[in-house]
């Protein structure tokens, strides 16, 4: 298997890749003293341009478990971004420090802009709207511990599917195993993007879309709740309007499956109610546990990767042309133009079609 070098979307990842890493992750959870210097005298970076708990603590915690040091920032106002440097300028910095490089932005297609410039492994914390594929990592090793494998069952996925990065990523990796039905679960404006969808029928993957979170549990293996992404909207009376259309409560687990999993990659606002806390269906809890294991996992693949100097960048001012003003090259111009992998005709940093959806 050629080693993987970066993680920014689920294109860098394969069902060998996973299996690898999740039999990794099996080990430390069995052994975890073998590993306590398994990272000793490597450094992780943290960029974090948006707020973050469970990400950012999570790879400090899984790091600092491997022996290795940390340094990175939480608020961008104390870096040289402020003072107008580009994001290639601060990644070539972060990387001659560091072994590997965790970022997390508010603008789409920033891991992968992140990768072009760096020598060490970059992974994607979120970027924007878009991808959370170590959040998908969580979910996955979460699924796998409880039900003892991934695939054969029907995930029903409910709230902001528009917005939400960790679906994104979810979906699209649920597609490397097989016999995974999908429930779609959320109101008409906030339905999952196109290139989701287009992506999922490629692969021949069955999905259904609902309103309904009420008439969909019953049939449900897995519930994945997600929050609606208030920080995503620019209308402040639509997301009032939505924010509280999917209360999961302990009354409507009378419908479920006595062994449904109760996912959600957190931070909740109030979709799950607080007496599903003690449901022995509820997982949500453990899920995070679950990231920064699979995450010293991943750390101790990355962090052990000789440099490479990135392939040179044939850019130049104005080469890309997405218009997504949430979109990286919108506001780092010197972007090289890249085709998407889910399509020649999408930009290669956040996967739009033009003329792009306003957010
Ligand atoms: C999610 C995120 O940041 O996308 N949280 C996380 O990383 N665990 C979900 C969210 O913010 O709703």
């Amino acid at each position: 298997m050629t080693p993987v070098r970066k993680l920014v979307s689920v294109d860098d990842m394969s069902r060998e890749w996973w299996d690898a890493l999740y039999a990794r992750c099996c080990d430390i959870i069995a052994r975890p003293g073998v590993y306590a210097d398994s990272c000793r005298g490597k450094i992780l970076a943290t960029m974090f341009y948006e707020p973050s708990t469970r990400t950012n603590f999570s790879f400090q915690a899984a790091a600092q478990r491997l022996g290795a040091g940390v340094f990175g920032f939480s608020d961008p106002l104390g870096t040289s971004a402020s003072k107008g440097e580009t994001l290639a300028d601060t990644i070539r910095m972060t990387a001659s420090y560091s072994d590997t490089i965790v970022i997390r932005s508010p603008q789409e297609g920033a891991a992968t802009a992140a990768s072009l410039y760096s020598e060490v492994p970059v992974i994607n914390a979120g970027d924007g709207g878009h991808f959370h594929p170590t959040q998908t990592l969580a979910d996955l090793t979460t699924i796998a511990q409880k039900r003892g494998g991934i695939g054969d069952f029907r995930i029903g996925l409910c709230g902001d599917l528009k917005y939400g990065r960790t679906v994104h990523s979810l979906v699209e990796a649920m597609t490397m195993f097989p016999g995974v039905s999908f429930y779609l679960i959320s109101p008409k404006e906030l339905r999952l993007p196109e290139y989701i969808l287009d992506q999922m029928s490629a692969q021949g993957h069955e999905y259904t879309e609902s309103e309904s979170l009420v008439d969909c549990i019953p049939e449900l293996d897995v519930l994945y709740m997600t929050r609606v992404q208030r920080e995503r909207f620019h209308d402040a009376a639509e997301y009032r309007r939505l924010k509280d259309v999917y209360i999961l409560t302990k009354k409507m687990l009378e419908n479920a499956k006595s062994d449904m999993l109760i996912l959600h990659p957190l931070p909740r606002y109030g979709e799950i109610a607080r007496d599903v806390d003690d449901d022995m269906r509820a997982v949500y809890f453990e899920q995070a546990r679950y990231g920064m294991l699979i995450r010293m996992a991943l750390l101790l693949d990355f962090m052990h990767l000789p440099r490479q100097a990135p392939a040179p960048v044939a850019g130049g001012q104005g080469t890309v042309e997405c218009s997504n003003p949430a979109c990286i090259a919108h506001s780092e111009i010197y972007l090289p133009k890249l085709i998407s992998g889910s399509g020649p005709d999408r930009c290669g940093y956040c996967d739009k079609k033009p003329p792009v959806q306003m957010f």
